[in-house]
């Protein structure tokens, strides 16, 4: 089987340069933006050609295996993880981003067997950088080694977040609370680039130092989490405790102790979990 899942990261890496390509093509087109869960929960008519494209592409080459998408789960599939082998996808990461032509858009597709990560792979669609991770391979950017950060000191961290999609007053003002949290700290600063999956990325190259976010899904998470561990890093669910796929909720960090800082602090928003039913 070791074999088997090299064979399918090889065959998710070349999916998602095709899937980037579709990315920059529509980019240049004219969207029709759709909502979902709230106001700022877009979808695009290229978030479900860009799903359609991958998960046909791979049920064709794997037919025994599952598939978990983001805009697949929105048009009311199950998103239950099981013992079986699972594809864990979004099309396009930084939906907003991408209608704005903002360029931090990411396609991201992970892979877990028996309910643990095996492999991720994420595609910075308008950068054309490919990050890669597969379980006791380690973490690579186009081909080069991954190393997190080893900063230990939150007075020097720079921290990613990111909004979720809930924007309801007392959502704001305990995420507003939270930023101020780590603003005051003192950190050096706080950043929010729009892509659940790019700003975790950044946590693997040790470009930031630590994450955290309320209101992401699993398929934000799935590649990201293995990217980061394999380049050295902690990926925890925001109670110290272990990462909860499933649970809308992370922490991420170079180091334990930047991680357990940003534990103490957060105060919690709460989100349905993505295996609700
Ligand atoms: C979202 C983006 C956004 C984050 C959300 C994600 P999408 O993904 O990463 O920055 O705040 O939690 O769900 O909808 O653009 O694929």
């Amino acid at each position: 089987s070791d074999k088997c899942w090299q064979e399918c990261m090889d065959v998710a890496v070349q999916i998602a340069r095709r899937a980037g390509q579709m990315v920059r093509d529509a980019v240049k087109q004219e969207k029709r933006v759709s909502t979902k869960s709230t106001p700022a929960d877009l979808v695009t008519e290229a978030d479900n050609q860009v799903e359609e494209l991958i998960i046909s592409t791979l049920r064709e080459r794997f037919p025994s295996h599952r598939f978990i998408g983001e805009e697949s789960s929105a048009a009311g599939e199950k998103c239950i993880l099981t013992e079986s082998p699972t594809w864990i996808i979004d099309p396009i990461d930084g939906t907003c981003n991408f209608v704005h032509s903002f360029p931090m858009v990411a396609v991201s597709i992970g892979f877990s067997v028996r309910k643990e990560l095996e492999f991720g792979v994420i595609y910075h669609c308008f950068e054309e950088t490919l990050y890669t991770a597969r379980k006791g391979h380690g973490a690579f950017c186009n081909g080069l080694r991954l190393q997190v950060s080893k900063e230990k000191d939150v007075s020097k961290a720079l921290i990613l977040t990111e909004i979720g999609a809930k924007r309801d007053p007392k959502t704001l003002k305990i995420f507003s609370g939270n930023i101020e949290k780590f603003l005051s700290a003192p950190t050096h600063g706080v950043r929010i680039i729009g892509s659940s999956t790019l700003a975790l990325c950044y946590i693997a190259t040790g470009a930031a130092d630590a994450y955290y976010q309320y209101g992401l899904h699993c398929w934000d998470i799935a590649a990201a989490a293995v990217i980061i561990r394999e380049a050295g890093g902690v990926v925890i669910d925001t109670s110290g405790g272990p990462l909860d796929l499933m649970s809308r909720r992370v922490v991420a960090a170079g180091t334990q102790e930047i991680a357990s800082f940003i534990v103490q602090q957060l105060d919690p928003i709460s989100y349905e979990r993505d295996d609700h039913y």
